[in-house]
């Protein structure tokens, strides 16, 4: 009989871990829910919100018979948990960013080419209604030959949203913003503009003196197609986030894409074309202190669905995953070399491992 439902868990049931919960159970293709944390009082409040089974130790999880685990925990984590959970021949939903160096993206790979199982990534701003318009006038060749991509990611992260957190600022198991609130913006860059060829970047703790990795860059991207990208990014603005946009400009007509989640048209010339109706968008996540991305969980959800039971596309899959991973490992090497780094990386340039590297700021967190 063909099947109908696709059973989900969750190992990390932190800030995102309870929006991925909240996405399953309203779902009606979805069946058999557990929950998995270290801290014992997570994983029981989430599974008695949704009904829930909870375990608390990952091995356990992965002896449960479900059919993807969807992996919430710190980012530094990912590559280990995708790994065991391929291993487990289950299919894998990780929050971004995929891994945090590229050999371990490379492992995970290799895992899921073994399993026979697949891995899926999030990356739910591809979804955002603007978004979507401005990725279909570049596939369809509306804007004509694309010239710049620019990204600004002009956020404000507070000092709270460090302290409360034992892993978000360390080299370890966060990576720093351009892992953490920027990877987005880079992966919908490469969405758009296609495979890059050399990465330079500057980058430095300007802000967060109590954090470990950077919270300011600027990213020059080449592409193999000769267009040229930029990424400006910080965590220190001022008290609010203030922009996170994207502007494209092509030989027929430019496009921005802004508000302060990439949430709204702001510019549109493009020749022989209308400015599009937007359909209605979900809002920003709400984290109480600070808002992050748009929140289209929902469609993550509905795509690993889809995927599993109708055959569709994975939305985002792993290739796609480590592209994103290549370009930021090389504007990390590129700002401590001082140096253009062209692509692929190889040699010591692809064994360098971020997560290993010592300290920007100085600082260390006791993880
Ligand atoms: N897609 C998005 O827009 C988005 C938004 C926020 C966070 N994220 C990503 O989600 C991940 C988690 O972020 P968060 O803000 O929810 O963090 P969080 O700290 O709120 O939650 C992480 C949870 O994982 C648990 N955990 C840690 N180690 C574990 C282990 N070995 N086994 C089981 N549980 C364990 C922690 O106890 C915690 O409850 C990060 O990789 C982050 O980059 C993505």
């Amino acid at each position: 009989m063909k099947k109908n439902k696709v059973s989900f868990a969750i190992v990390g049931c932190g800030r995102i871990g309870t929006r991925h919960a909240k996405n399953i159970f309203n779902n009606s293709r979805t069946k058999l829910f557990i929950v998995c944390d270290i801290i014992k009082e997570k994983a029981d409040n989430l599974a008695k919100q949704y009904n829930a089974k909870a375990v608390y130790n990952f091995e356990d999880l992965l002896k449960e018979d479900v059919d993807v685990i969807n992996i919430c925990t710190p980012s530094g984590l990912h590559a280990e948990m995708s790994i065991m959970v391929l291993k487990n021949k289950k299919h894998v939903l990780c929050e971004k960013p995929m891994t945090l160096n590229l050999i371990d993206a490379d492992n995970v790979i290799e895992a899921e080419k073994e399993s026979g199982k697949k891995f899926f990534l999030v990356k739910q701003n591809r979804y955002n209604p603007p978004i979507k318009v401005l990725k279909d006038c570049v596939y369809n060749k509306k804007l004509g030959k694309i010239i710049l991509i620019n990204c600004n990611v002009l956020w404000n992260r507070k000092k709270e949203y460090y302290e409360e957190s034992n892993w978000k600022g360390t080299m370890k198991l966060d990576g720093g913003a351009l892992m953490t609130q920027c990877s987005h913006f880079l992966d919908l860059m490469i969405w758009i503009g296609g495979k890059v060829k050399k990465v330079f970047a500057k980058m430095d703790n300007l802000g967060h003196p109590y954090m470990e990795t950077e919270d300011t860059g600027f990213i020059t991207l080449i592409f193999e197609n000769g267009c040229i990208g930029s990424l400006q990014y910080t965590t220190c603005v001022y008290k609010k986030n203030m922009e996170g946009s994207m502007t494209i400009l092509g030989n027929k007509g430019s496009i921005k894409v802004g508000g302060e989640y990439l949430n709204a048209l702001e510019f549109w010339n493009v020749e022989r074309l209308e400015r599009p109706e937007l359909e209605l968008g979900n809002p920003a996540n709400d984290y109480g202190t600070y808002k992050g991305s748009m929140s289209n969980h929902d469609k993550v959800i509905e795509n690993v669905i889809r995927t599993l039971l109708d055959g569709e596309e994975i939305a985002t899959n792993s290739q796609q995953g480590r592209e994103s991973i290549e370009v930021m490992q090389a504007a990390y090497i590129s700002s401590l070399k001082n140096k253009q780094i062209e692509l692929p990386l190889n040699g010591e340039d692809y064994n360098f491992k971020l997560n290993e590297h010592s300290p920007l700021s100085g600082n260390k967190k006791n993880v």
